[in-house]
């Protein structure tokens, strides 16, 4: 990544990060620093900090840090050079021509969007030959139209061993690695490509750019698995795609269906309701969320009526409420899932289906009824215990307003006074204050105790006292260039342990002579962004400008007398107390040892 110093410099000066983060986080000044709740994680107490000193950020619940570059990389779910991008379009500036800098990254995921989208093109028009005419009944046999077919992509990989591979190398000049990259094809034993899709009906999944981005492909029998497909590749993560998102984007509706499958999807849009997305064989992630906030803030959770799907529902209504979504949930009645439903309901599918649409209850509703539905109502004693859950249940809604509503409801189809249940649910209300504030301090300790990616120490959650040496003197520099100098003398890269903060510290150093800035901004794009996490971690503990050059002078001598006295894997396997008993035990052998 050869992005100029120069330009990076100004487009971090005009991109100011406390002025960028306000615009995702609502921040409240603390002292020199700013502070919010982390968009990155659900919490309710903030521990996501932004520090103007060093134009970096951290949250202390979940780890995640870095400089405003990282933060949009994070929050827009980019990659260096479009957050770069982002950037520099909000701050007006031209980014520098394409050939100044060279991202091989970038050059790979294009031509893993390329191959797929040949692959794409190969099934479609495999399904329209006489190969793949088993696929093509297997559709229409689906009651899928041939315009969804078309509108969706929809094709079939034959059954062949290497049909694709061939294809795509011999007519279309790509090679070998960029399909096993693209996750298209996988060596065999001969060392030949085998295709990873064979004999199956092709759903492409396409991103909002319009990049076909992977693939999933359904088996035509009862084999198994049911579904392949593609796995993470340098173009795509399952965790922040969904189905159908590029369609549902374009809808007019202010809302998203939700669903688990692509044939559910599918069947909803044919069916005239084109805003239906699904994740993509797994279970909803808190990104996808908040991809879905970007385009709607309604969003109606339509899974499978059988228990995993219940259970799936449940779970996908914390994910969602966390982004502070309102959610209805549509629950199909006889039927397995929302595409057998309205198969089943034929001519009229379409309408029944608008029926469940307009018929569906708020996420609290549908909860106080599964609830209800667990507890025998008709008795005292059940009565008591399907309120004291549906307390819990209220309890955790965040708008007063709306705690009210639900609270009246169910008092009401009890007669019983709302004063009492009201007193129920303030007291759960304040007892999971208590709790959440517990669990806050708890993750920030634990994250205390873990900021470096170094050694088994690291692992085991605790630092030797040189590692904890090393990151001041690393911090120190980072603040204090003029010290690099006379520390660099003194302390070899070799002493300090290998892994993060070696390479920091060869860093500042090789930075240094070369005349290059060694502040955190300055070094941190030749970093990951997991790396930046943990380094922001790390200089976050000390605020630049309290320490003196003699602490760091002293933090060196500790690293050297360590470092002469141990071993580098006894060192990095031993926590504070096991080198301090071990350094004592070393001096008294030596004293002993002294002639007489
Ligand atoms: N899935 C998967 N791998 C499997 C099974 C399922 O990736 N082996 C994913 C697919 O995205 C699928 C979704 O989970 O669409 C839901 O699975 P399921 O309910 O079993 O399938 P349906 O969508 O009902 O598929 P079909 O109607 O074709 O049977
Ligand atoms: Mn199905």
């Amino acid at each position: 990544m050869a992005l100029s110093e120069d330009f990076l410099q100004e487009l971090r000066s005009r991109n100011d990060i406390t002025s960028v983060i306000s615009g995702y986080v609502q921040l409240r000044r603390r002292g020199r620093n700013e502070v919010g709740l982390c968009p990155f994680h659900g919490e309710k107490t903030p521990s996501f900090t932004v520090y103007p000193d060093t134009e970096s950020f951290y949250c202390f619940g979940c780890g995640i840090g870095g400089d405003v570059i990282n933060f949009i990389r994070h929050a827009e779910n980019l990659d260096y050079i479009d957050a770069v991008r982002l950037l520099a379009q909000r701050a007006g500036m031209d980014m520098p021509q394409d050939d100044s800098f060279d991202d091989s990254m970038r050059t790979l995921r294009m031509r893993i969007y390329e191959a797929n989208r040949e692959a794409a093109r190969f099934f479609y028009s495999k399904l329209n030959s006489p190969e793949g005419k088993r696929g093509l009944d297997y559709l229409h046999n689906r009651c899928l139209s041939d315009r969804t077919i078309r509108t969706f992509g929809l094709g079939f990989a034959p059954d062949s061993w290497s049909s694709l591979s061939d294809y795509l190398i011999k007519e279309k000049g790509f090679k070998p690695s960029e399909l096993i990259e693209a996750n298209l094809a996988f060596k065999n034993k001969k060392g030949g490509l085998t295709d990873r899709f064979r004999n199956r009906v092709m759903f492409p999944i396409i991103d909002l750019r319009g990049n076909v981005v992977a693939f999933g492909g359904r088996i035509m029998t009862d084999e198994k698995p049911k579904y392949l497909n593609t796995s993470d590749t340098p173009a795509f993560k399952k965790s922040y795609n969904l189905f159908a998102l590029n369609k549902a984007k374009n809808s007019k509706s202010d809302k998203i269906i939700l669903c688990e499958g692509y044939m559910d999807v599918i069947a909803i849009h044919q069916a005239g309701f084109d805003f239906a997305v699904a994740t993509l064989g797994t279970a909803l992630t808190p990104e996808q969320a908040r991809i879905i906030k970007k385009y709607t803030n309604n969003v109606i959770i339509c899974y499978d009526a059988d228990e995993a799907g219940q259970k799936a529902t449940a779970r996908a209504i914390e994910i969602l409420r966390k982004e502070n979504l309102n959610i209805q949930v549509l629950t199909v009645p006889d039927g397995k899932d929302p595409d057998e439903f309205i198969r089943k309901h034929g001519e009229n599918g379409h309408i029944r289906f608008k029926m469940l649409i307009e018929g569906t209850g708020t996420d609290i509703e549908y909860r106080l009824k599964k609830l209800k539905d667990s507890f025998e109502t008709d008795t005292a004693d059940g009565q008591v215990q399907y309120m004291n859950e549906a307390a819990k249940v209220i309890a955790a809604i965040e708008n007063p307003v709306e705690r009210n509503i639900y609270a009246g409801r169910v008092c009401e189809e009890f007669s019983v006074t709302k004063t009492e249940f009201e007193r129920l649910i303030d007291s759960i209300i304040k007892k999971n204050s208590r709790r959440d504030k517990r669990r806050e301090f708890d993750k920030i300790k634990n994250n205390l105790a873990v900021p470096t990616s170094n050694s088994a120490a690291a692992a085991r959650g605790r630092k030797t006292r040189a590692q904890k040496a090393e990151e001041f003197v690393i911090t120190y520099l980072m603040n204090n260039p003029d010290a690099v100098k006379a520390v660099s003398k003194k302390l070899e890269p070799t002493k300090v342990s290998e892994g993060l903060n070696r390479r920091l510290y060869e860093t500042i150093i090789s930075r240094y002579e070369n005349g290059r800035d060694v502040s955190y901004t300055g070094i941190s794009p030749e970093f990951t962004m997991e790396e930046n996490s943990l380094i922001v971690a790390m200089i976050s503990v000390y605020s630049p400008g309290l320490y003196t050059y003699d602490a760091c002078m002293e933090c060196v001598q500790t690293i050297l007398n360590d470092s002469a006295l141990l071993s580098a894997k006894e060192l990095s396997a031993k926590s504070d107390e096991d080198v301090q008993a071990y350094l004592e035990a070393k001096k008294n052998k030596l004293k002993n040892k002294k002639p007489q």
